[in-house]
Formats: structure tokens, sequence, C-alpha cells
């Protein structure tokens, strides 16, 4: 019970064991840049994180869809303008393919503007009988395989917070500033992707766009008169791994006095770190964000009835997103019994489904990679069991990129393995391109049609 644990502050977790944190060389320098971090201004207000969590209340009541999607880990190297774009569009596209083909509002929120740390299942890495340090994501050290590159060095949590920074402003303006209009829904599509099925498929739901906002002009209403056929409301999400960085940009809410971690909008808990009596769990209960939690095969009924009555005591609609990650073959068995139990416990989640992290294995080629197959598996399963039990499928959660990578097998496209070497780039997980990206939403589409 929340009561039982004593009084929050943003660093009362620092009094639990807290898994997976760097292990920092110089503890002097990282205290010098939490303190500069904590003085920076915020990169989101309580306002909008209030205003996400009204939003996914409606996604819990089985009133709109939750879209949470972007990279597994962000680059400090692939830092552009174009990048930011790309990417934007890409999930654009997505909400316009679920909003329109399935009719339902779609929440957007992307794994964007602050997704740099990464949890490892190893603290070392070792090639050719030498061990390193793991790479734990650009906001702590880097991927080379150097002793330089994988010492985690404080000052790139600065690094991280500036490139938040510039990201969300560039998100800011792209979704406020015209580029997210919806009489732009052609300009969307990628290069690359244009002249294939989907993106026909697509083009023709974007010519059944034009044509309803020419209905409506000729019908005497304005679009130009509508905020929401121009603007949309972008969210931005991460995992909330390191700790310092977190509670360093938690501010106390002028308004609420409520805490918020104004580093996103909303933050999840890794499969990894949900332990109920560790650092992670103790940070994010006292954070008035909506806020995820990740739930792996393993995830027992009591473990999850745990951390709902810790994370979301007073049964807040939109305060709790279950983002289950069971893997194809597994969640058929296993989250029945979870939604059955928290369904009775009363608490208002959002049920979400990461098809991705649970169904990655390593090809013959000896690449890192998930199959859009198994992928849509788990996805149409996790339909099937929400619908029998009467709950809502209420959201996916994925990793994509709108570049032309060769990440993930299969697709429309039919990607293949010897395939994969052609443009595999992530540092991390393995991403779905823009075509397979778009490929999944017309599937997801048809699962929410039913
Ligand atoms: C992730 O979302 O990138 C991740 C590491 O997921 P999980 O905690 O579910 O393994
Ligand atoms: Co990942």
């Amino acid at each position: 019970m929340a009561a039982d644990r004593g009084p929050w502050s943003p660093d009362s977790w620092q009094e639990r064991p807290a898994a997976q944190q760097p292990d920092w060389p110089d503890r002097a320098a990282l205290d010098a840049v939490l303190s500069t971090l904590s003085g920076y201004p915020p990169l989101v207000f309580a306002g909008e994180a209030r205003q996400l969590t009204d939003d996914l209340a409606r996604v819990a009541a089985g009133e709109a869809f939750l879209l949470q999607a972007g990279d597994c880990a962000e680059s400090f190297e692939t830092f552009s303008a174009n990048s930011i774009r790309e990417r934007l569009k890409v999930i654009l596209q997505m909400a316009v393919v679920l909003t329109y083909s399935a009719g339902v509002p779609t929440v957007k929120v992307g794994r964007i503007a602050g997704q740099f740390a990464k949890p490892r299942s190893s603290g070392t890495e070792t090639v050719d009988g030498r061990s390193l340090p793991s790479f734990r994501g650009h906001m702590v050290n880097d991927v080379e395989f150097t002793e330089d590159a994988r010492r985690p060095d404080p000052s790139r949590l600065i690094e991280a917070y500036h490139q938040s920074a510039a990201t969300l402003n560039l998100l800011r303006a792209f979704t406020k500033g015209g580029f997210a209009d919806l009489s732009r829904v052609h300009l969307w599509t990628q290069e690359f992707v244009r002249s294939s099925p989907e993106a026909r498929r697509y083009e023709s739901l974007a010519d059944e766009i034009d044509r309803a906002l020419r209905f409506m002009r000729a019908t005497g209403i304005d679009p130009v008169d509508q905020p929401t056929l121009h603007e949309v409301d972008f969210y931005t999400s991460h995992e909330a791994l390191v700790l310092g960085y977190e509670s360093a940009l938690t501010r106390e809410d002028s308004l609420t006095g409520d805490h918020y971690d104004c580093s996103a909008h909303i933050l999840w808990i890794g499969e990894r770190t949900r332990g109920i009596d560790d650092a992670h769990v103790e940070f994010f209960r006292g954070i008035a964000n909506p806020i995820g939690c990740k739930l792996g095969p393993q995830a027992t009924v009591d473990e999850t009835l745990a951390l709902c009555e810790v994370l979301d005591p007073d049964r807040t609609p939109g305060r709790l997103t279950l983002i289950t990650r069971m893997g194809a073959d597994r969640i058929a068995e296993h989250l029945p019994p979870l939604v059955e139990a928290v369904g009775a416990a009363g608490h208002p989640v959002v049920w979400a489904c990461d098809p991705m992290h649970a169904n990655t294995f390593t090809s013959p080629s000896g690449r890192k990679t998930r199959h859009f197959d198994e992928i849509l598996r788990e996805l149409r399963t996790f339909f099937e069991v929400h619908r029998s039990l009467g709950s809502w499928p209420g959201g996916v959660h994925v990793e994509l990129t709108g570049d032309d990578v060769t990440e993930c097998l299969g697709g429309a496209e039919a990607l293949a393995d010897h395939e994969l070497d052609l443009r595999y780039e992530t540092m991390c997980d393995p991403r779905l391109n823009g075509r397979q990206s778009l490929d999944l939403a017309f599937g997801v589409a048809e699962l929410l049609r039913g």
C-alpha cells in the first residue's frame, strides 16, 4: 500500500535499490551535472501532462486508442530536422490510418525527445575475450567498443536534455504550425514508400479525407475554423531509467502542488526495473504524470496488483498504462489472468500491447531481429483476449523509424534474412521501417474494426 511507504520526495528513491543504473566513475562530476539540470527549465508543462491523463482516460474508457511509437534508442549522431520530421510523418500517417479506417480517435505519443537510456541484460559485453561496460544509451555512454566510449560520462545527461529540448521544439512547430494540417495528409508519405502497395492504400484513404474536407466546405462548414483539422496533440515519452536525470527534472507544479517529471509527458517503467520495493517504483508513485509499466510473460497476478496499488492508489482513469509484452506464443496464456485481476480490483488502466520486445530473436545471419508476422500475431491475440474478457484493447507500443532501414523481417515487402545487412542502423533493437509501420497500422485498423 502506498500509505505504508512513508513520505515521498523526488529523491526518496535513493533509499532503495535502483536496478540498471550506470556505474558513474566520478560521483562529484555526476552531482555537478544533476545540480545544473535541476536549475534548467522544464521540458514539458504540468498542464500538458494533465491533458494527456485526460486523453488516456478516454482510452481507458474505450473511447480512443493509444499509438505510442518511436525509436528503441535515440541517437546523438543522427540528430537532425530531417530525422525528427521523418519519424513524425510515419506516426502521423499511422494515426490517420487508425482514425479514419477504424473511426477511433488516436492519442499520439512518441518514443522521442528523451529516449536515450537503455536497460541491458548484462552489465558488460565481451568481444574476443575483452570485457567492457555495456552500451546503455547515448545519455550514458557510446556504442563503440572501446574503453573511452563505454565509460559513463555525466556530461551526456546535459546533451540529452538539450537534444530533447530542440527535438520537442521542432515537434511543437510541426504539430501546431501547419505541417500536421489534414489538408497535407498526402505529403506525409516518404519518398521510398511512395510506390508501394501500402502507400497506394494510404493514398486512397487520403483522397477520401480530401473529399470529406471538400464536402464540409460545400455544406458551409469552413475547415479553417476547426483547429482539430490543422493541429495535432503530440506527446513525448521515454523509459525513465536513469533516476538521477529524472529526479533532477522533477518540479513542483505551482497550481496543484503536485510533482511532475518534466522530462516528458508520460514516462514508463521497464520490464527489468519494475520491482515493487525498488527505486523506480518509488520514484514513479510520487510523480503526477500519466505513467506506464511494462509487463512481461513472467509478471504474476500478485505483482501486477501490487504495482497497480502503489502506482494508482486512487484508481484515476488515465493515470496508469499497462504495456504488456508477452510474446506471440505466450500472450494467450499470460494476459487473461492479469486483465481479470486488474479489472476486479477496479483500476481503470489503459491496456497497451508492445508486440516487439518479447518477439526478438537472432536470425541465422546473426542479426537481432523481429518478424512482422509475429508482431501482428501478438497484436491479434491481444485484441482477441481483450474482446473475450470485455475489456478494451487500448493501444499499441512499437519501435519504428521513418527511414528505409532493414532491421525487421517480413511485412508487405517480405524483407528476408539476407537483406538485414543492407541498412541495419539501429544502436539497439530492430525497428519497423516506414513501409512496415504503415502496413502494421492497416493491420491494427482491421483488428480495431473487429
Ligand atoms: C524498450 O521499450 O525499449 C525496452 C527495453 O522494453 P522492455 O523494458 O519491455 O524490455
Ligand atoms: Co527496445
